[in-house]
């Protein structure tokens, strides 16, 4: 079983959402995989509501507040998007790191949020050209992995992490399966020690960065690599079938 996740950023509004759920059609081994997309909070009605869309598919919001509810203007907080039809949610995903100032206390508050309110964390960690090239890639993601750790494990509940170097996002340059397995074998050996091994299995490792239906196939054969998180890939509809189908 791999998990295909689709991450849209910022695109695809109400119109186009309705439109890829309507047109989705999913190859025959779909049943095998867990799907998830993670459209515009703006658009998750949308895509809850879509005619014809196929129940397989699970949603998620691409960030949440910490907070219930308050003045925080611009924000949408995890009950509203459990209310709205979420599952999953993204927590610290680089973008929301480098873009808009993350901090790795920000991301643990965001875990116990979506954990409060029945939401399914996918937390991501990456490190950066300049990181990797300083040899810092363990160091890195291992830092940002274990600043996460107590929300994740202070109550039990099911959570996924990606490992998305930020190198690889919306570039076109992909890790390759090699190098991907060595940062997810790292993740994967401090979840054995953190949870235990029979709890860390449960706890799928995906890998993201310019992720496409070519490329898939040979990412979901490396070793840890337990699925695949898809920006610019998964916004056709097509193409986001075609990586399902390249999950085998
Ligand atoms: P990309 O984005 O597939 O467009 O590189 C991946 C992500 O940021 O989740």
């Amino acid at each position: 079983m791999a998990v295909i996740a689709g991450n849209w950023k910022m695109h695809h509004g109400p119109r186009a959402t309705r439109d890829f759920f309507s047109s989705l059609v999913l190859p025959p081994n779909a049943g095998a995989h867990e799907l998830l997309i993670f459209p515009t909070a703006l658009s998750l009605a949308a895509a809850v509501d879509a005619p014809g869309r196929d129940p397989r598919v699970q949603l998620g919001v691409q960030n949440i507040h910490w907070e219930d509810k308050g003045a925080f203007t611009g924000e949408v907080s995890a009950a509203m998007a459990r209310e709205a039809g979420a599952a999953f949610a993204l927590v610290g995903h680089s973008e929301r790191r480098h873009l808009f100032g993350e901090t790795d206390k920000d991301v643990s508050r965001k875990i116990a949020a979506a954990r409060r309110h029945g939401l399914v964390p996918v937390v991501c960690v990456g490190e950066t050209l300049e990181e990797r090239r300083g040899g810092r890639v363990e160091e890195v993601i291992l830092g940002q992995l274990d600043a996460a750790l107590p929300a994740l494990t202070d109550v039990e509940g099911r959570f996924l992490l990606a490992y998305e170097p930020v190198w690889a996002i919306g570039t076109g340059e992909t890790a390759t399966p090699d190098d991907a397995a060595a940062a997810q074998g790292t993740l994967r050996a401090r979840l054995d020690e953190a949870l235990g091994p029979s709890r860390s299995t449960r706890v799928p490792i995906l890998y993201g960065g310019s992720v496409k239906p070519d490329n898939a196939r040979d990412l979901l054969a490396a070793p840890d690599v337990d699925g695949v998180l898809v920006g610019g890939a998964s916004l056709d509809a097509g193409s986001f079938a075609a990586l399902v189908e390249a999950a085998g």
